[in-house]
């Protein structure tokens, strides 16, 4: 059991949580189909630097979650809901129980906020008519 936050820790979290994800029959061909074998170790690289940046504040992850995400076939709110439940239950098989429960709370509202931007935001041309001060602006 992992008892403090370190590239250590991140990265047991992420080896059980990525292979659990590989093998669920749900989540397990969205990743699949976006991540050629021969990709992975760069991905996991990738994901290691947005959690430590996350987690450990090192500011190594540039990207962009959310323009990559839009790119990922299949996603949908359902598997954002499966994606937690197996962050959760790798983070309780790692951690001590109030560092599993603040990881996960952190994944929570990461997904809740790329959620938001992926499936909820309206679409431009809404957005434009409400924009402040346009004629209809209420
Ligand atoms: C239904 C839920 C999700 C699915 C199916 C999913 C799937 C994927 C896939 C397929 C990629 C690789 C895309 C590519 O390189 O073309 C990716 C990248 C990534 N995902 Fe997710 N994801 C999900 C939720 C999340 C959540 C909740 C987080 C964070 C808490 C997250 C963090 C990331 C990060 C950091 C990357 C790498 C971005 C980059 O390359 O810069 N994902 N995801």
């Amino acid at each position: 059991m992992q008892t403090e936050l370190s590239e250590a820790a991140i990265a047991a979290l992420l080896e059980r949580f990525y292979g659990e994800v590989r093998r669920d029959p749900e989540l397990g061909p969205v990743f699949g189909r976006a991540i050629s074998d021969a990709d992975w170790p760069g991905h996991m690289a990738r994901i290691a630097d947005f959690w430590s940046s996350v987690l450990l504040k090192t500011g190594r992850y540039q990207g962009n979650p959310f323009a990559v995400h839009t790119r990922v076939e299949g996603i949908s709110p359902a598997l954002f809901g499966r994606w937690l439940q197996l962050f959760d239950e790798s983070c309780r098989a790692i951690f001590v129980p109030p560092l599993a429960e603040a990881v996960h709370a952190r994944a929570v509202l990461i997904g809740d906020s790329l959620q938001a931007g992926l499936f909820f935001r309206p679409p431009l041309a809404a957005a434009k008519r409400t924009e402040p001060g346009s004629p209809s602006d209420p």
